[in-house]
Order: structure tokens, then C-alpha cells, then sequence
């Protein structure tokens, strides 16, 4: 046994997936960059009182699964369990509000919750999630949602289901809340324990209970689509025929209230056909009054975050192949000791050409550096030895059909550009070793 492991709950990302990282990564910041979002990053840890304020005192997240310490001023932090509450809070800090809006956001980041590990569900996780502050138009929602779908499909999965559903504003809530509980009371005594107190404390929580038996009263209780005032009706209708017309295909699902207390009006969730919300892979909605609560001025908002581990599960079980990762093809192997300095020389002046290069390591001999070459499967290696110093040339050799050569240094470069890696900075035709 090790003396140390990454903590429960927490996974290492190894070399042999970081290309699943890299896929996923870079297919999302190009789509929000496409619809016109910008990066934001926000510290790991906040003050504590943002997200017992932002993302409510009765959440799951807030009574059972943040990471809070005391830092040693003394100062209570809590390490990020979600991105839109600081993305939130970044936008009143930086008065955001005076640029043009909305403002659209995106990130890239781990998000901390002490939950019981399983597949699909860590300690430390990591979400993309985008936000658009400073608008209350369904078009805009409708945006939001649209850009997550397709994420999932420039991502190649299939098989997702969008879900969706309208749980009104502080005008029309407070009735259906009213309505839900007295659905609820006479059935008190057929709840399972988390529901009974839900009754009292987040009555909404109790649509997405995940027992069965709580789950059959859920499914023929109140739906608050039914009961929104005039201005949700009709912006849950407008979002409707937007995404209508975008041809997203969804259900309205009236148990879908979300993990959250910041929500208003829309909401939605993005979940594989096959398995239960615990799958759950993506999901957001508006929350008209965050911006608030958290001390700036009233600001509509709307937005939706994807956990990155989760699409990767995914992307694994449907079998979809993500690109290989861009590496060196080329390796630089040396006997002796200034044949190994004139290697190291070479290399760099190679990759400032743009030229991916690995350079074998000190102490192997000749034989063990070309094993290597071939096990981490480069195509060419060029060869330093002391009769090629002697006589200013290197040896190249192709593994793939083991012919080599003895050229020229100064022709090195130009032999090996169908192996430059990077375009960009320093490469220039008259690059030359
Ligand atoms: P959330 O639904 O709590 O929403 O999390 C977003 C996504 O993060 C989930 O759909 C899931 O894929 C992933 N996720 C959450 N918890 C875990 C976990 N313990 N392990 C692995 N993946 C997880 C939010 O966090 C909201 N801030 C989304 C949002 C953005 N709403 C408006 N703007």
C-alpha cells in the first residue's frame, strides 16, 4: 500500500486521459466563444457567507457538502461548490453592470462538495458552465439552452434528453409553494424522513425526492407550470416557441425543480435517456434574483453548468473516439558526452523551429534510447554520435521503414518540418540548425 492516496472522493487525471480533457475543453471554449462568451475564472475559495446567501441555507449543498475552514486570520472560507454564485460576485465587484449587456461568461473549474462518492459522483469535481447576466429575455434562455444542447452534440453523445420546467418568481411561487403543501399534509405520513423535513424547509425539494414512494406522490402533485402568473406564462411559452423553432426536442418535466434556491422561472437539465437524475450531466436555469442577494443591484440572469467527469463517463460507455493528443514524433538520441550537449543544443533550436522534439534522457546507451523511441512511437530518430560530430551531420533515421541517412545539420530543419507542432512565434523559413 502506498503511504499516500488522492483523497476519497478526488481522481488523479493521468496522462492517458487527458486527451478526453483536452477534447472536451477545448470543443466547449470554442462553442462559447462561437456565441460570443468570454473566460472568467474565479479563486477556488470564498468568503463563506456568499454561497450560505447565494445558494441557500436550506440546500443540501450549503447544510451537508461544503468544505468551510477558518483560514488563520480568523476568516470563514469555503472552497467553490458551484461557479455562478462567484461569477455573480465578480460581476458586482468589477462593475460589470456599466459594460453593454447581458454579459455572457464562461469557465473551466473544480467545484468541491462532500458527497458520498460513486461513478459519477466526486468530492472534487470539475464543471464548464456559462453564464448571461443582465438580460431577462426568454431569447435568452433560450440561447443558453440551445448552446448547452450543443455542446452535448458537437460532442458526438446521443442519447441525452433535455428536460424543462417553469417554478414561477417570488409573485407566483409563494401560492403554488401553498398549493404543494396542502397536496402534501395528509400525505405527511407516506414520506421518507428527508421529505417530512422538507416539508417545512424547501417544500419544493420535495418533487425530486428519489424514493419511490415519495416519487409516486410527486408525480400526480401540483404543477407549478400550471399555476404562473401572466408574465412566466408568458415567458415560459416564449422560451417554449424559441425552442421550437430551433428544433429542440424536449419534455416539460414539472418534477424538475433543481438543486438550488437561487432559481426563478426556468429551469432545465440535460440527463442520459437511459438512467436517473443522479446521472445527471448538465443543468441550469434563471436566477432573476441572485445578483441581489448577494448585495448588487436587481439583475436578471440565466445559466448552466455541465460536469466535465460526467461527459467523459459518457463519452467512454457510448464509445466515441476523441482525438489523440498532438506529441512529438521526432526524438533526438546521443552517445557520449558532447554528442549528448550538441543533442540538447539541437533540440532547442529544432522547437524553436516549431519542431515537436524528444530528447533522450542522460545514461541510457545507444540501443536503449532506440527501444524507447519505438515504444513511445516516433517516427523519425535522429541520430548524434562522435563520428557525426566529427564530421558536422546527423544520422536520421525513419523507424517506420528503417532507412536512414547521414545529412547535413544545416538541412535538418527543412528535413524535418512535416513535423513542426506549432505555427506560431519563432518559426521561420529560414529557421536552420
Ligand atoms: P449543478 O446541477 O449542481 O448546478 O451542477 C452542474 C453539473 O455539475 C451537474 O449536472 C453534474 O454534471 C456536475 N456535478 C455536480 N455535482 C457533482 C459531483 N459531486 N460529482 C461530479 N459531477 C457533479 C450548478 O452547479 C449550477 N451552478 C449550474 C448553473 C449555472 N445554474 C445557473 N448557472
Amino acid at each position: 500500500m502506498p503511504a499516500f492516496k488522492a483523497p476519497r472522493g478526488t481522481r488523479d487525471i493521468l496522462p492517458e486521459e487527458a486527451h478526453y480533457w483536452d477534447f472536451v475543453t477545448d470543443v466547449a471554449s470554442r462553442l462559447c466563444s462561437s456565441f460570443g462568451y468570454e473566460r472568467i475564472e474565479t479563486p477556488v475559495f470564498e468568503s463563506t457567507g456568499l454561497f450560505l446567501r447565494g445558494v441557500g441555507e436550506g440546500t443540501d449543498i450549503v447544510e451537508k457538502e461544503m468544505y468551510t475552514f477558518e483560514d488563520r486570520g480568523g476568516s470563514s472560507l469555503t472552497l467553490r461548490p458551484e461557479g455562478t454564485a462567484p461569477v455573480c460576485r465578480a460581476y458586482i465587484e468589477h462593475g460589470m453592470a456599466s459594460l453593454p449587456q447581458p454579459v455572457r461568461m464562461f469557465y473551466l473549474a473544480p467545484a468541491f462538495r462532500y458527497e458520498r462518492p460513486q461513478a459519477g459522483r466526486m468530492r472534487q469535481h470539475h464543471q464548464f458552465g456559462c453564464e448571461v447576466i443582465g438580460d431577462a429575455s426568454a431569447l435568452i434562455d433560450a440561447e443558453v439552452i440551445n448552446m448547452s444542447w450543443q455542446l452535448f452534440e458537437r460532442l458526438g453523445l446521443k442519447g441525452l434528453r433535455l428536460k424543462l420546467n417553469s417554478i414561477g418568481c417570488d409573485r407566483c411561487r409563494p401560492a403554488y409553494i401553498d398549493m404543494l403543501k396542502a397536496y402534501y399534509e395528509p400525505r405527511a405520513d407516506m414520506l421518507c424522513s428527508d421529505c417530512k423535513t422538507r416539508m417545512e424547509k424547501n417544500p419544493l425539494r420535495l418533487l425530486d425526492c428519489k424514493e419511490a414512494a415519495c416519487q409516486q406522490i410527486a408525480d400526480n402533485s401540483p404543477k407549478s407550470a400550471d399555476c404562473l402568473c401572466p408574465d412566466c406564462h408568458e415567458h415560459f411559452t416564449s422560451l417554449r416557441n424559441y425552442l421550437d423553432t430551433a428544433g429542440l426536442d424536449y419534455d416539460v418535466s414539472h418534477r424538475l425543480v433543481r438543486g438550488l434556491d437561487y432559481y426563478t422561472r426556468t429551469v432545465f437539465e440535460i440527463q442520459p435517456e437511459s438512467t436517473g437524475s443522479q446521472s445527471t450531466i448538465g443543468g441550469g436555469g434563471r436566477y432573476d434574483r441572485l445578483i441581489e442577494q448577494i448585495g448588487g443591484r436587481p439583475t436578471p440572469a440565466i445559466g448552466f453548468a455541465a460536469g466535465i467527469e460526467r461527459i467523459i463517463l459518457n463519452l467512454k460507455e457510448q464509445n466515441i473516439d476523441v482525438p489523440g493528443i498532438h506529441s512529438p514524433k521526432v526524438f533526438i538520441a546521443h552517445a557520449g558526452q558532447e554528442a549528448r550537449i550538441e543533442a540538447f543544443s539541437i533540440s532547442n533550436i529544432l522547437r524553436r523551429c516549431g519542431i515537436g522534439i524528444i530528447t533522450a534522457a542522460e545514461g541510457k546507451s545507444l540501443k536503449a534510447q532506440l527501444r524507447q523511441a519505438n515504444n513511445l512511437g516516433m517516427k523519425i530518430v535522429v541520430i548524434i554520435g562522435e563520428e557525426e560530430l566529427r564530421e558536422g551531420v546527423v544520422v536520421v533515421r525513419d523507424l517506420e521503414s528503417g532507412s536512414q541517412e547521414k545529412v547535413d545539420k544545416v538541412s535538418l530543419a527543412g528535413i524535418l518540418s512535416a513535423f513542426r507542432m506549432d505555427d506560431s512565434g519563432l518559426y521561420n523559413n529560414q529557421c536552420q540548425v
